[in-house]
């Protein structure tokens, strides 16, 4: 299996790019778990309920929905030893998690009361769960009689004040990184449940409904420890995706160096490439390609790194760009790739009578291992180099902040 992001500016953009890879499962989270709804063609009780997914199962033409936030919600409160029966529970938030964890608590039979700053959205959601909803004034009353809080609010627009916490109140937290009431909730001694746990308990029925697999409760649990920044910044895709293009543009957005393997590769051998191709074989291209990679590879500064097209087809390659860089998949279709380039400046493609039927045979051949390899999927279909370089740009500064 192979397990990447990917970016889009719609649901609509996030199917479309599925279908047309053949990916055969997505995890959605916000903003799209709504608007992804309409796209699905079967969708599961709880999502006929609530209108909220974040999980896609693609069998053929036919799209499942599922929501396993409802699975993540019962399942960290099941660790943590708690009777739901009864419990006098407040979501904060009625959008997708917050609607998600007022359903699963109402369904276990909870007392759920929902909040949002929204007072409309709150009172719709709770009437189509079956549960009740109070304004955000009413807060700090209410809180009297409440045993579990649960948050799904961004820490931008807190509804609630530390004043307001007891010892007798659990405070479970969606927000999975550096919650602030983490320290809060202990200063007033009162139970604070992580949200990891929430989004290690939603992957797991994801895991199972994608692979058909027990999961690895352990290896999962390990994407929590602390994910080192990789040293370089790596485009691979296609033959004429737009990775020689979009480089220069990023390495100029990010104020970095660039470099293009293919230009390394014809400068040390002192030859274009179709003419190295011709006279020495592919066999001795893809060995010039390892040398060059590994060398820039090795350079201590962070490089943007142009790779050509066929990098990833050596393992080893594709392996040490993984540990070293952060991968971004340019993708592009092979019809539109093959629109883009001059065929015969690509020896793979011009030696075929049918260049169009060798690019899409060749890119079905390689599209496991550019998704086994990448990090990220970045939709250049029709977008222009320097779109799909802010969007490269926005991702890393949100993944990896720094
Ligand atoms: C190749 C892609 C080319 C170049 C060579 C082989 C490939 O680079 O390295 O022609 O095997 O896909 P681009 O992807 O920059 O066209």
């Amino acid at each position: 299996y192979a397990y990447f992001r990917l970016a889009a500016d719609t649901a609509k953009e996030a199917v479309h790019i599925c279908k047309e890879i053949g990916i055969n499962a997505a995890n959605i989270t916000a903003p799209f778990k709504t608007d992804i709804v309409p796209f699905s063609t079967q969708l599961s009780p709880e999502v006929q309920k609530l209108k909220i997914c974040n999980s896609l199962v693609f069998e053929g033409d036919t799209i499942c929905a599922y929501n396993t936030d409802i699975d993540g919600v019962l399942g960290t409160l099941q660790e943590a030893n708690l009777n739901l029966k009864n419990l006098p529970c407040l979501v904060l938030g009625a959008g997708g998690a917050g609607s998600a964890a007022a359903y699963a608590l109402h369904n276990a039979e909870a007392k759920v009361t929902i909040v949002n700053r929204n007072p409309h959205k709150a009172r719709n959601v709770a009437k189509a769960i079956g549960c009740q909803s109070i304004s955000t004034t009413d807060i700090e009353k209410h809180l009297q009689k409440i045993r579990l809080i649960v948050n799904t609010i961004g820490e931008h627009h807190n509804l609630i004040s530390s004043h307001w916490l007891t010892t007798k109140h659990i405070f479970f937290d969606a927000v999975y990184h550096h919650s602030q009431f983490k320290e809060l909730t202990a200063q007033k001694g009162c139970q604070f449940i992580d949200g990891s746990h929430w989004l290690l308990h939603q992957s797991f029925p994801a895991y199972l409904r994608f692979t058909g697999l027990e999961p690895n409760v352990k290896a999962m649990q390990g994407i929590f420890t602390e994910q080192k920044m990789p040293k370089h910044i790596a485009l691979i895709g296609f033959m004429g995706a737009g990775k020689s293009t979009v480089a220069p543009l990023l390495a100029q957005q990010m104020n970095l160096p660039t470099v293009d393997i293919d230009v390394e590769i014809e400068r040390h051998c002192g030859m274009t490439i179709p003419l190295l191709i011709e006279k020495k074989g592919e066999q001795y291209f893809r060995q010039q390609e390892q040398i060059v990679l590994e060398e820039v590879l090795a350079r201590p500064k962070c490089h943007i790194i142009s790779c050509g097209g066929g990098v990833i087809a050596q393992s080893s390659l594709a392996q040490q760009l993984k540990e070293q860089s952060i991968v971004i998949w340019i993708y592009a279709s092979p019809n539109i790739c093959l629109k883009r380039i001059d065929i015969n400046s690509r020896p793979l493609l011009a030696q075929h009578a049918n260049p169009l039927q060798a690019a899409k045979a060749l890119f079905h051949k390689r599209k496991f291992v550019y998704a086994q390899t990448a990090y990220l999927l970045v939709n250049a279909n029709n977008n222009s180099a320097k779109i799909v370089s802010n969007k490269i740009y926005d991702e890393i500064n949100t993944l990896f902040p720094h």
